[in-house]
């Protein structure tokens, strides 16, 4: 049976299966709970059982100090709740981001999804995954061709699977992605930077412009509002300079099996010059939704260059 995890002081609840580790949980639930390891060895999960009981799943190395085991200090990575709990524990995103890590990685896929245009998924090690809020980006410096800064494309509630959005030019970086990649090479990966990411406080409706690959970032903030399961309505508005925008699929699926996301697509080649049109257009499909403009949390992502 599921139990209910409250998580002080911010008062946010989710739920965690009975042989669960109340990290895994919270993740999965979309919150930015502090970690490193995610095995017990590190000690930066630890929480403060407030309320309830929980219960140990694997054995851990770490050793808390006898006063803060009496204050009811525990490693949320190695315990699950037994029961109903209540713990205190740090969040990232509440004024505090995560911080720069340096991770070896690994590349798991890369796919051609248009014309000179590639998703890159990299792997982490179990132990070493990135730490990162919804909208970050990260540096990737494969063994050749120098580095590249990019919106990370996937949800923070997999840090170790992470999913990145390249269009080819003339660079280094992309002569190297684009001919020699292979699967199963290192990346070096340096992040998480930037601070475009989601208000989870706001009740307001949501409204994202994505011009081509700023898609990625937007795709990360909102499988992270997904998994944070608000409310609101989210409206995705893409500009692509193809008829076709990239993984318009899965934008699609998503207007089809949520009931608060709505998702339209634009062509133009060039989105500086058409603004003036992208903002009609945009004000007269929120007007028809029923929302002002001026009522609605509005971000804008542009396309990352290399
Ligand atoms: Fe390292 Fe829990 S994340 S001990």
């Amino acid at each position: 049976m599921p139990r209910q995890v409250t998580l002080q002081p911010s008062g946010r609840r989710f739920t965690a299966q009975a042989r669960e580790s109340i990290l895994d949980a919270a993740l999965r639930a979309g919150l930015n709970m502090k970690y490193r390891c995610n095995n017990g060895t590190c000690g930066e999960c630890a929480a403060r059982l407030l309320a309830g009981e929980v219960a140990a799943l694997t054995h851990s190395d770490f050793a808390f100090s006898r006063a803060r085991k009496a204050m009811g200090y525990f490693l949320p990575c190695c315990h699950a709740a037994d029961g109903d709990v209540t713990i205190e524990a740090a969040e990232y995103g509440r004024g505090a981001a995560p911080p720069r890590q340096h991770i070896t990685a690994k590349v798991k896929k890369i796919s051609a999804v248009a014309e000179d245009m590639v998703t890159l998924q990299l792997r982490t090690p179990r132990t070493r995954t990135l730490q990162f809020l919804a909208g970050q980006h990260a540096e990737l410096r494969p063994a050749e061709g120098g580095s590249c800064r990019l919106a990370i494309a996937s949800c923070p509630c997999n840090g170790m699977l992470l999913e990145f959005h390249i269009r080819r030019d003339g660079s280094d970086f992309c002569q190297y992605l684009f001919t020699r990649l292979r699967c199963g090479e290192d990346i070096e990966l340096n992040g998480p930077a930037g601070d475009w990411s989601l208000d989870e406080q706001s009740r307001r409706p949501l409204l994202f412009i994505a011009h081509d690959t700023g898609f990625a970032g937007a795709k990360s903030v909102i499988e992270h509002a997904f998994a944070l399961e608000l409310a609101q309505p989210i409206y995705l508005y893409r500009i692509t300079p193809a008829a076709e925008g990239y993984l318009q699929n899965l934008c699609r699926a998503w207007d089809d099996a949520m009931d608060n996301f709505f998702y339209h697509c634009a062509q133009h080649a060039d989105a500086a010059a058409a603004a003036a049109t992208i903002a009609d257009d945009i004000t007269t499909r929120a007007t028809a939704a029923g929302i002002a403009m001026r009522e609605a949390d509005v971000y804008l992502a542009g396309a990352t260059g290399v």
